[in-house]
């Protein structure tokens, strides 16, 4: 008899196909065809311009993962979970797909040397301190990941809006804010509040954009910057959200003193992040945060930290921490600057 444990280990071993499999969709656009109904194996192939026999094998092995279902005579639908993968989803899924099949999978091939040199992809690949440096070399992966980042905060923004009650701020800057997508759903919900998100100029254009389809173009703006040269004093309040965790100590200790130089005596600081568990247990969400610890240690050689270390980062930096606020997956840790 075959052994529970050992075929459990190979599913495990075995489960990049999966991302490979729903990267291949995400590409195809399959969710995208199917959400106003059910099509035929004909019609997709045609549709996506793929072999017809392979296609076939394809979809088998997205109705074997829970993401289409059988449609009624020789057509697919979508289950729940598959209608996600769709671009125009609510809840849309397929920006990280392409970004986790096409970039983070390629990079995590090479895990071993991040772990035997303690060194990120680009020290090793090119010689180089900073990965967005790297990214910036290859434009169309500045936009792959800035639109796997949206994606990804678009789900969580609406858990941080349940978890967290903004109405204090007058002008909310959100330092390395990206697309825009948690500040436009912030002053979304707050419609008396002024946002500013700060990045990179590379950000500039899609964020205004999304700030103008918003319709918040009146109360919301893009500043392109550096936030290891220095953050503007604009705003009483000022929110980073999966920044802190890109950067070792050293660097996001540099960060959280140009937040602190920018805010106001009486202004509060917010991050939202994964919080490591103390005693890492085997569940879901133990284990999507240590994988996610380990792409920061691939990637931009950040990591993610336990409260107490956050606590001990901002404390360092001169803010105290007032509150730790749960939010899905993520949390707030809001923060004061510290007297004196
Ligand atoms: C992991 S992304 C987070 C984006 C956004 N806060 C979100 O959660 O969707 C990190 C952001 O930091 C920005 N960034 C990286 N280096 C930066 C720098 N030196 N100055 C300002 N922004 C920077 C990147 O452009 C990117 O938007």
């Amino acid at each position: 008899m075959s052994s529970p444990e050992a075929l459990a280990l190979l599913d495990l071993i075995q489960s990049h196909r999966i991302t490979a499999v729903i990267y291949v969709a995400a590409q195809l656009g399959i969710a995208d065809r199917l959400c106003d109904g059910p099509r035929s194996l004909d019609d997709l192939a045609d549709a996506t311009g793929a072999n017809r026999a392979a296609l076939a094998r394809l979809l088998t092995a997205l109705r074997t993962i829970g993401i289409c279902r059988p449609g009624g005579g020789d057509r697919y639908a979508l289950t729940e979970t598959g209608a996600t993968l769709a671009g125009a989803a609510q809840s849309s899924c397929k920006a990280w797909a392409i970004f986790e099949g096409q970039m983070l999978s390629k990079s995590w091939n090479g895990l071993l040397e991040t772990v035997m040199s303690g060194k990120t992809a680009a020290q090793i690949i090119q010689g180089l301190d900073d990965s967005f440096d790297l990214m910036a070399r290859v434009p169309e992966n500045v936009r792959v990941f800035n639109a796997a980042m949206a994606s990804l905060t678009r789900l969580v923004a609406a858990d941080v809006l349940a978890a967290y009650d903004f109405n204090r701020f007058s002008h909310l800057l959100d330092v390395g804010g990206g697309s825009a997508e948690l500040i436009g759903a912030i002053l979304g919900r707050y419609p008396r509040m002024r946002g500013t998100v700060y990045d990179l100029a590379r950000c500039a254009e899609t964020a205004t954009a999304h700030l103008a389809q918003l319709g918040l173009a009146d109360r919301a703006d893009f500043l392109a910057g550096d936030f290891f040269a220095s953050i503007p004093a604009i705003a009483d309040g000022v929110i980073l959200k999966s920044v802190i965790h890109d950067w070792d100590a050293e660097r996001s200790c540099a960060i959280l003193q140009n937040c602190r130089q920018a805010l106001p005596a009486n202004g509060t600081l917010l991050l939202v992040e994964r919080i490591m568990p103390t005693i890492p247990d085997c569940n879901e969400l133990h284990r999507s945060h240590a994988l996610s610890d380990l792409n920061m240690l691939r990637g931009p050689g950040g990591r993610e930290r336990t409260e107490a270390q956050y606590r001990d980062l901002l404390g360092d930096t001169g803010f105290h921490v007032t509150s730790v606020t749960a939010a899905g997956r993520f949390a707030v840790i809001e923060a004061s600057p510290a007297a004196g």
